[in-house]
């Protein structure tokens, strides 16, 4: 039996959530594996039930579950509040305290939804790339941070800062995963200008000694933003630290088709995956049953295949998907707005469906 922990925080988290819950469960009991499920509050939920949005006991909770399937935190009614208190700290806190540094981002896209992207079909078609974002360091953790008034002024730091080992370890990661792929790493830096980029270009190619098979280059991020739109297909693994991961990995969702699309899983040393979509909480769609619910299908795809050692069940709910889109089936996001399309459920049941019948 392995304990999956459930957090489906806030916005169409819990209505994602509870769909990829359907979804990994059938897809877990097909295999023959035991799940058992377990619930915690996250975010804004939690800040409005406990004052926090991160409970220790939901924090301990964690730690002894093998996966923990996430929805989406924050919204509208928690956007003033301090960024140390905020629904989003709940998320970081849960990352740095699981060790959860090493954040994957595949974005590939699927053939029924080519004509979804706003790029053209011939620079979409053939779209397989894996953002590898270092998820634990960088600006969002690094001291001293803060406001202040100073000489009458308000005046606000924060602090991006790398060692050597948080950078190994995430490159380690890159070329181990492009080493199953197409052996290409892209490494996305500002070497130009940041110190701590220079240092990462340094320990990438460290570490690279160690896989004389996988081709390493070096890209400007600015100028990655720019080529990921120009030449998608080309790109197979992108190791950035993690506020350009953070950046790059919005844009890789979208050339695909949709933000709705892309899942995520967070791992590290201790064993423990933390599986979420890349999408938001989007408050706007929130309790409509109007959210895609594929992006947190596939992170519990993504859990089946890295917590659970299940690679033949993770690719069964892929397939799914991608059975389900070709039938025609799209959400909202997926269409033109005076298009036809279904709900989260729906989109869901479908998936069900296809998975059953395979
Ligand atoms: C993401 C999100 C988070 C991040 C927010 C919600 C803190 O945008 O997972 O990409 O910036 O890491
Ligand atoms: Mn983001």
């Amino acid at each position: 039996m392995h304990r999956i922990l459930l957090l489906p925080g806030d916005g169409i988290g819990p209505e994602v959530t509870a769909e990829a819950r359907r979804v990994l469960e059938a897809a877990a009991d097909a295999a023959g594996i035991g799940l058992e499920f377990e619930t915690e509050l996250i975010g804004g939920a939690s800040i409005d039930a406990k004052g926090t949005p991160l409970t220790d006991e939901a924090l301990e909770r964690a730690r002894g579950c093998r996966a923990l399937l996430l929805g989406a935190v924050g919204g509208p009614k928690w956007d003033d509040m301090p960024v140390n208190t905020r629904p989003e700290r709940g998320l970081l806190r849960i990352r740095k305290e699981l060790d959860l540094f090493a954040n994957l981002r595949p974005a590939a896209v699927f053939p029924a939804l080519v004509d979804a992207s706003t790029l053209r079909r011939e620079v979409v078609e053939g779209i397989d790339l894996l953002v590898v974002r270092e998820l634990t360091g960088g600006i969002y953790f690094g001291e001293p941070r803060g406001q202040a008034w100073v000489n009458g002024r308000r005046e606000a730091r924060n602090t991006m800062v790398y060692d050597e080992c948080e950078i190994a370890r995430i490159a380690r990661v890159s070329f181990e995963s492009a080493r199953r792929r197409r052996k290409l790493v892209t490494h996305v830096h500002k070497a130009n200008v940041l110190e701590v980029s220079q240092l990462w270009m340094t320990v990438v190619e460290e570490v690279a000694k160690d896989f004389s098979d996988v081709r390493l280059e070096h890209q400007l991020v600015d100028s990655m933003a720019m080529l990921l739109l120009k030449e998608p297909s080309r790109y197979d693994v992108i190791v950035t630290g993690n506020l350009f991961g953070d950046i790059l990995s919005d844009e890789a969702a979208m050339i695909t088709g949709s933000l709705g699309m892309l899942p995520s899983a967070s791992l590290g040393e201790a064993g423990i995956g933390l599986y979420e979509p890349v999408h938001g909480s989007a408050p706007d769609i929130a309790g409509q049953d109007a959210a895609n619910p594929l992006a947190a299908i596939l992170s519990a795809a993504m859990l089946l295949e890295h917590s659970l050692d299940a690679p033949d069940a993770a690719n069964a709910v892929r397939d799914a998907v991608a059975d389900a889109l070709a039938s025609g089936a799209r959400t909202g996001d997926l269409v033109a707005p005076d298009q036809p399309s279904i709900g989260c459920r729906a989109m869901a049941d479908l998936v069900l469906s296809k998975l059953g019948s395979r």
